[in-house]
Order: C-alpha cells, then sequence, then structure tokens
C-alpha cells in the first residue's frame, strides 16, 4: 500500500507560551503547557495579496479577508450574516474643540448585524464549531458577546449557552442573548467568574468556547484593522485608539497590523491606544510596572469592560510593545462626556466605546498625541446597547457623575 502523505498544513496554532505548534483541526484552545494559542499562516504558501483580489467584492466584510484569516476554511461551510464593512465617520468640530486634534475618524463597529464588533469573531469561530461538528457553543460575557454568540449559533442551528455576570449587563445585550434563544445563567460575581465557570463547562465533549481565548476569535477581529487600512488606502494614520476589557481586539490589533507589515500592504505601523476604565485597568498597571496582577473587584460604569483578569494581556502586552502604543486609563465621569459627544455628533455608540474619546483628550493634555496628527477611534458597540444610561445621564440621574452635556427632556407647557 502507498503511504500516503498529508499536505502542509497552511494555517497551524502557535503556542505563545512555549513557541510549540499544534494542528488546528484538534480544536483545542490552549496548549498542554497552559498558554495562548495564536494561528499562524505560512505566506509562503499563497499570495495573499493577489488573493485578496479574488475575495475583493464578498457579501462579508470579514471574509473579504479569507485569506489572510483562514485561508484553508471551505467556503461553502462559512456561517455569515454580512458582518463588517462598517462606516468610518469625521470627528464634528465639537469633539474635536474637547478632545484638543484636528484629524479624527470614527470606525463604528456598532454597525455590526447584532450591534457589536463580536460578530467579525463570531462569523470565524461559529464557522469552526460547525466544522467541527461541535452540538454546543459556550461563552461568558459582559455582554455583546453573548448578544452575538446568541445569534450565529441559532442561525447556524448549535445550541449557545451563555454565563453572564448577575446585574452587571446592559439591558440591551441580555434581551438579545435572550431572544436570539440562547440559554442565559447567571452568576453573583464578576465577568471574571463566569469566565472561570464557562472555561470549566468547556472541557465535556462536543461544547466549543467562543470567548477571545478561541484563536479564531480573533483572525475575525483582525478584520477591524484591515478593513481601516483598506478604507484608508493603505495609508495608516499615526494613531488607533480601541477600549480594552479582555484584551482580545487589542491583541487582534497588534497582529493585524503585523501581518500587514509582513504583507507589504503598509509600511509604517500606527502606534495602538488600550483605554481601560480607572476602576478596571489591570492591563494599564501591567503595562505600567512590568507586572501583572488581577484586579478581584473592577467598578465600572462601562459595563462591557468591567473586567479584572483579562485573558489575553501577555497578547495585548506585546500588541503594545510591537507598535510602540500606549495604555491609558479614563474615569467613568469622562467616558460619560465623551459619549454625550459622540451622540450628540449624531453618530451614537455604548459607554465603553467612548472611552476611546475620553483616552485621546487625556493623550492629547498629556502631550503624547499631538494636535496635528492623524487617529482613528474604534467605536466597539451600538448606542442602543445601554439605553438605559443614556436617560439617567440626561435627566441628571446618575450618582457621582455631573451630565456636563445634558439635553433633559422637558414637560411641554401650553
Ligand atoms: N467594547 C465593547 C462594546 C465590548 O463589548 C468589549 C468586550 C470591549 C470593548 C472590550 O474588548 O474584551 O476584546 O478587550 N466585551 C466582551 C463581552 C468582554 O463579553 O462582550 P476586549
Amino acid at each position: 500500500m502507498m503511504e500516503q502523505k498529508s499536505l502542509p498544513e497552511v494555517s497551524t496554532f502557535n503556542c505563545i507560551k512555549c513557541k510549540s505548534t499544534s494542528s488546528i483541526s484538534s480544536g483545542r484552545m490552549r496548549c498542554s503547557c497552559g498558554g495562548l494559542f495564536e494561528v499562524n499562516h505560512d505566506w509562503t504558501l499563497f499570495t495573499p495579496r493577489n488573493d485578496l483580489k479574488k475575495y475583493e467584492h464578498h457579501p462579508s466584510g470579514v471574509w473579504r479577508f479569507k485569506p489572510i484569516i483562514h485561508p484553508e476554511f471551505p467556503e461553502n461551510e462559512i456561517i455569515m450574516r454580512g458582518e463588517g464593512n462598517t462606516g468610518l465617520y469625521n470627528a464634528s468640530q465639537r469633539i474635536l474643540d474637547y478632545a484638543g486634534c484636528k484629524n479624527l475618524l470614527f470606525k463604528h463597529e456598532g454597525e455590526n448585524p447584532t450591534g457589536s464588533f463580536k460578530d467579525r469573531g463570531m462569523t470565524v469561530g461559529i464557522s469552526e464549531a460547525k466544522r467541527l461538528a461541535m452540538h454546543t457553543v459556550v461563552c461568558a460575557s459582559t455582554g455583546n458577546t453573548s448578544a452575538s454568540l446568541a445569534a450565529y449559533a441559532s442561525y447556524a442551528g448549535i445550541k449557545a449557552v451563555v454565563i453572564l455576570p448577575e446585574g452587571k449587563i446592559a439591558f440591551g445585550k441580555l434581551s438579545q442573548a435572550v431572544a436570539y434563544g440562547a440559554e442565559v445563567y447567571t452568576v453573583k460575581g464578576t465577568f471574571d467568574l463566569a469566565l472561570e465557570y464557562v472555561l470549566d463547562l468547556a472541557k465535556r465533549d462536543g461544547r466549543y468556547l467562543l470567548n477571545s481565548i478561541n484563536p479564531w476569535r480573533i483572525e475575525g477581529q483582525k478584520t477591524i484593522i484591515l478593513e481601516l487600512l483598506e478604507n484608508l488606502t493603505w495609508q495608516p494614520p499615526d494613531w488607533i485608539v480601541v477600549p480594552a476589557g479582555n484584551l482580545g481586539n487589542t491583541s487582534a490589533f497588534g497582529k493585524a497590523l503585523k501581518e500587514a507589515q509582513e504583507l507589504e500592504l503598509i509600511e509604517e505601523i500606527p502606534k495602538l491606544v488600550a483605554v481601560q476604565a480607572s476602576g478596571s485597568d489591570p492591563f494599564v498597571k501591567y503595562w505600567a510596572s512590568g507586572e501583572y496582577k488581577p484586579e478581584y473587584n473592577p467598578q465600572t460604569i462601562a459595563t462591557a469592560i468591567n473586567i479584572g483578569n483579562p485573558v489575553s494581556h501577555s497578547k495585548a502586552h506585546e500588541a503594545l510593545r510591537f507598535t510602540s502604543g500606549i495604555a491609558t486609563s479614563v474615569s467613568d465621569q469622562s467616558i460619560l462626556d465623551a459619549k454625550a459627544l459622540i451622540d450628540g455628533a449624531g453618530i451614537g455608540c455604548e459607554p465603553a466605546s467612548a472611552s476611546t474619546l475620553a483616552g485621546i483628550k487625556k493623550l492629547v493634555d498629556e502631550g503624547n498625541i499631538l494636535p496635528s496628527e492623524n487617529i482613528v477611534a474604534v467605536l466597539t458597540g451600538h448606542l442602543l446597547k445601554d439605553p438605559q444610561i443614556i436617560i439617567d445621564y440626561h435627566q441628571n440621574q446618575l450618582e457621582g457623575v455631573k451630565s456636563t452635556f445634558i439635553n433633559k427632556i422637558k414637560r411641554y407647557e401650553f
């Protein structure tokens, strides 16, 4: 009998800790040494620049970059909802005056099918789950991942189980998870506790973990950067600013920029800014001190980024190191004021997303960003995700918060 030779794999899982390589067909999330996996593509086996052209008119803004995210995935097995292709908007003069800068654009990831950037990673993750014949997908969430997971799982005909920190999920997101038909559980405690439970749950056969520890989620989220660079005709800005919670996005952005340079799509590397809320900023402290310590009682009004033990902290550290970036934290007050300005400009976003503008203002004030530099802020979630906070802010009903840019609802008097 002839010996069957297996073809070289274009994509493999590489452990970021011990550097060993595993096959992507294992479906595993972590290396046996405990390190996180990262997808590695062998660029010598194909020609991404030419191949990209073939996907120019793909209906999904994620799979439009298939050669750079999952080159070998069978086209007819993709589960997609037309994610990506999000808008790029000019900041209003009022926003520019507030932040003290001249050139600021917002990339609006709230325009994805379920209202957040999570859909970009989810289309890749769910397609993988289906290919691996998983019967259930699971995640812990501060809200948006669970909304996205619930939608994509139902669309793919897979069961979804989500674990959420009780009382800490914005209403829009909780409603989505329930409406899309996920099995929803809550725990008393933080997101970090919910993640511990879900990591345990995912050990059981047939259950597939779709938190951002899943390397395919990161591959999908890389397309925020690839699409942005393409929008800008491959002329990168000086700065890209992103809110940071579990640090999946920061990691994905660093990987995307590194690969874009390797593929000669860009020459200069923009600097990444990861912004955390000051009550929930273990990564900012890690970046400043070099020593990583979880925050056991994270507190911020921006529930999406209320995370004390971000799972991707080492990947994100590498992303900031590679791009000569900055990690900074901003107060809840400044997040809500920045949000009122973004909302009032007709763009709108959820609180966590507005941390970007608050961070830009802080870094311009400190002299780290020059007023003339080109900046892109990524708005990660839609305004309607958290409607309660909008009414509370504009009715001046948030304890400890001053409604600086109030638009009070008034009774009409005849
Ligand atoms: N912005 C929004 C709107 C988010 O929902 C999240 C994370 C982030 C920013 C932070 O991104 O975790 O990649 O650093 N939300 C996760 C969730 C944790 O469960 O929905 P990150």
